[in-house]
């Protein structure tokens, strides 16, 4: 493993057995050619480009000063890249581009949430989302429920994992003031019709806000065409930047009221958070190494194209459904039809325990899938999985392969043979026998 190549790490600090020095402690690394399969790119996706790992890597060590704190040369270079990325997803996500300022960086899609939630209800509002929502909309709508004087109506999916647009129309009520919807579900991986949705809240004056973890990156946005107002992303995902830097875009008739303060390098005489974007909504030092990798991410993203890259993973997806649909015991969430659908595949074994298939999948096949709730229990709640501690769900990313999908259905077959042939094998038949 050459970990030079794969900026990990300085040369000196190698260890024979390929594994690296952190903190004194020997830290064993997979190589890049590891048998592990990974299909859990729902949850972050991995590996990245090369290119996003040496950009990094190269600039935090060449320009890795506060951008907006000083007038000395490397800052203002370090500060033009936090601008020009602001500019960059602007334009990238549909928003308006003579005010990139209101694109406004955070941590992740949590934390942008956190921000645009609170920052959009007040007592006596009323919320309308959906059932197929991540925690990270949940929690922070549910807090504001019962602390804070705000209704909410949760709208159901139909079988097929949409929430339908009239749904959406019906739960609105005259005190309704935002709507949020996840674009493409981690769970089910359907793709949502938020333009339909977000033209309904338009003709409402309702504000509608969009999570995109999973789909920023993934497929095309436009805010403007598809009448979204608030755009929250995440940059580790399919944007293929780092962990640690995601945002917000805010269209440029709608304000967020501030709920944090802090330093922004700019009026520090004033006692009070500036009110202007960005730093109405954004707090300290910038992750810059995630700007500089979210900066990469988008270079790769373009030189590939998003279409390219989505229609070759949801080739696997479909052979990864057509595979597992020959599977006597699977049982398949939402992907009759991959149609407005993620490459993300989300199943079960009859008579299995979702987080037995899925620590058998690792353990014996190498295969890294993600079982449980998925951050999403009301998802889970009407797919009827609770009791079965969730699904688990294959997430396929721009480095797997048809070799990854074939293991991942051998595998899954595999493990379906030996719980059928478990049921009938004689020795287990006549054990339990003489046990009862
Ligand atoms: C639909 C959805 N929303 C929000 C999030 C939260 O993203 P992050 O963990 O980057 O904050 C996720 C993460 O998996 C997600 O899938």
């Amino acid at each position: 493993m050459q970990l030079r190549e794969r900026g990990y790490t300085d040369p000196k600090e190698a260890l024979p057995h390929g594994g690296i020095l952190f903190g004194g402690k020997d830290l064993k690394l997979e190589p890049l050619d590891s048998p592990l399969i990974y299909l859990d790119n729902a949850a972050t996706a991995w590996p990245k480009p090369e290119s996003v790992y040496r950009f990094m890597i190269d600039f935090y060590r060449g320009t890795g000063v506060n951008p907006g704190r000083s007038g000395f040369d490397l800052a203002l270079e370090a500060g033009s890249l936090l601008d020009n990325l602001r500019k960059r997803l602007t334009r990238f996500f549909g928003g308006d581009e003579d005010a990139p300022e209101r694109l406004c960086f955070g941590y992740n899609a949590t934390d942008a949430l956190n921000l645009a939630i609170p920052g959009l209800l007040a007592p006596g509002d009323h919320v309308i989302t959906t059932n197929l929502e991540h925690n990270s909309v949940i929690r922070p709508i549910n807090h504001l429920v019962r602390d804070g004087g705000v209704e909410a109506t949760f709208v159901p999916f139909d079988g097929a994992g949409f929430v339908d647009p009239g749904g959406i129309a019906k739960a609105i009520r005259p005190n309704t003031t935002l709507v949020v919807v996840n674009h493409g579900s981690n769970v089910t991986g359907t793709v949502q019709p938020v333009k339909e949705i977000g033209a309904i809240c338009r003709e409402k004056g309702v504000t509608f806000l969009v999570d995109t973890a999973q789909t920023a990156g993934a497929i095309p946005i436009d805010m403007k065409e598809m009448n979204i107002d608030v755009l929250v992303f995440t940059g580790h995902k399919c944007l293929m930047g780092s962990m640690g830097l995601g945002g917000l875009s805010v269209r440029k008739h709608v304000e967020i009221r501030q709920v944090r303060s802090g330093g922004t390098g700019v009026r520090s005489a004033d006692p009070y958070h500036l009110e202007e974007y960005p730093w109405r909504l954004e707090y300290g030092t910038p992750n810059m190494v995630g700007v500089a990798a979210l900066w990469a991410g988008q270079d790769w993203l373009e030189s590939r194209g998003l279409e390219n890259i989505h229609a070759g993973e949801m080739k696997l997806a479909a052979k990864l459904v057509d595979g597992l649909r020959a599977i006597p015991a699977v049982r398949l969430y939402c992907c009759e039809s991959l149609a407005n659908h993620l490459p993300t595949i989300t199943m079960n074994l009859d008579g299995f325990d979702a987080a037995d298939l899925g620590t058998m999948l690792d353990v014996d096949h190498n295969i890294a899938t993600r079982t449980g709730l998925h951050c999403a229990p009301l998802a889970h709640g009407q797919l009827g999985t609770v009791a079965i501690h969730g699904a688990v769900r294959f997430s396929i990313g721009p480095f797997n392969t048809e070799e990854h999908i074939d293991a991942a259905i051998r595998g899954v077959a595999e493990i379906a043979r030996w719980k059928a042939g478990r049921k009938v094998a004689p020795n287990v038949t006549a054990a339990s026998a003489r046990l009862a």
